[in-house]
């Protein structure tokens, strides 16, 4: 566990509460969290500086270098000077990401996509005209002003406009576009709440702006548009029917099974992605499989458990993070996870689901299919902490 970090350079704490981290016994400096409403009257157009103070706050600190987390439709983001080299470095090394792990790029607007693309086609218009403000990031080629680190040295740059209004008054009042990837250390569940982000990050960034629960909880869909065709290659909170409905010759990236190291398209695309410490195993059987399954593991000593979802895709969506952070706990050596309908964000739900599981699917619950389970939950790695 990293001890390193601390909360960067210390502002005055005007409005806001420090809380602190604890981990192995020792207390942590964590960041500052502030609380924003939802910016409603009072927001301030498009070229005005915001006067929601905790956005003009984190503004100030995004111009000068920090690392910010904050609320999107999607989930929260770590956010950074896009244009800030050295500040986009700081995103990686607080996730401990790897360098090989471009970054989304967020404006405040389709008229801003000039600062940041070389090429505008006509599906990106297409595209943007009819999701943005949304969950669709597009993957354009760069403009050589963005630094080649947000790129992971590619010649293709992902942008998205996001709906949330604090997202939207953040990009504006910094007056910069701002890269931020999910604001979860690598690798692990991504956050839909402030505690979260203090949870996965709180001692290595400055602040986190506080919205309550993001809407949507999963990611945007990301839509590669460097091709000769539009691919698919992260499904997410713009379902693949609607795409289809503005650009129909999209195609979907297979789903893959590459493991850690392996060379990904995108970091999303990892197997081993999106995960708790506990192991996973999707059941793609059934509720009345899952429970069998559920209660034969036990009668062999797993403690085997359901992860609690709902079977609408909207919901299960909403739930996904925090329900697998709450069932992630010592004492659990297994969680076995339903699949939702397919259809619309039940897609993005099952993507996730299945990198959660690192890419385990079990379809009954034969003897060696429960032997299996036994076998998944005696290679878990020891926890982290
Ligand atoms: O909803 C979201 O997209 C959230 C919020 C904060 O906006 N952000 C997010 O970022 O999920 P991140 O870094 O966790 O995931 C970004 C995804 C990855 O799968 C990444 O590979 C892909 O977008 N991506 C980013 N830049 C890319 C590029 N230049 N080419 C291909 N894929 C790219
Ligand atoms: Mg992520």
């Amino acid at each position: 566990m990293l001890l390193e970090g601390g909360c960067g350079p210390q502002l005055a704490n005007e409005w806001g509460r420090f809380g602190a981290g604890e981990q192995n016994g020792a207390v942590l400096p964590s960041c500052e969290v502030l609380t924003v409403g939802r910016p409603g009257s009072g927001t301030p157009g498009a070229d005005e500086p915001s006067t929601n103070r905790p956005v003009a706050r984190a503004a100030r600190l995004l111009r000068r270098g920090g690392l910010v987390a904050f609320p999107t439709e999607t989930v929260y983001g770590l956010g950074a000077n896009a244009f800030d080299d050295d500040a986009v470095g700081r995103i990686f090394e607080a996730k401990q990401r790897p360098a090989s792990d471009p970054l989304i790029v967020h404006l405040a607007g389709v008229e801003d996509v000039d600062e940041v693309v070389a090429e505008w086609s006509a599906a990106a218009v297409l595209l943007a005209g009819a999701f943005w403000p949304g969950p669709l990031s597009l993957v354009v080629p760069r403009h050589e002003r963005v630094p080649s680190r947000v790129t992971a040295g590619g010649p293709a740059v992902a942008v998205r406009v996001p709906a949330h209004p604090v997202a939207r008054d953040l990009i504006r009042a910094a007056g910069v576009p701002v890269a931020a990837p999910s604001a979860n250390r690598f690798g692990r569940i991504s956050p839909t709440t402030a505690d979260h982000v203090v949870e996965e990050l709180g001692d290595r960034i400055e602040l986190v702006l506080d919205a309550g629960p993001t809407p949507l909880g999963v990611e945007s869909t990301v839509v590669d548009l460097t091709g000769t065709v539009p691919v698919l290659r992260r499904p997410g909170g713009v379902t693949l029917e609607d795409l289809r409905s503005v650009v129909p010759a999209i195609e979907v990236a297979h789903r893959s099974v590459l493991a850690p190291g392996q060379a990904a398209t995108a970091p999303g695309e990892l197997l081993a992605h999106y995960s708790p410490a506990t192991p996973v195993v999707l059941v793609e059987a059934g509720d009345e499989v899952l429970e069998q399954l559920v209660a034969a593991a036990v009668s062999v000593g797993i403690a085997a458990r359901r992860l609690p979802l709902s079977s609408d895709a909207s919901a299960a969506a909403r739930e996904l993070y925090a329900a697998m952070r709450a069932a992630d706990r010592p004492g659990i050596d297994l969680l076995l996870a339903p699949t939702v309908d397919p259809e619309g964000l039940g897609r993005a739900v099952n993507d996730r689901l299945y990198r959660a599981a690192h890419g385990r699917v079990v379809t009954d619950a034969a003897p060696g299919t429960v032997a299996r389970l036994g076998a998944i939950a005696a290679c878990a790695p020891p926890r982290e902490s």
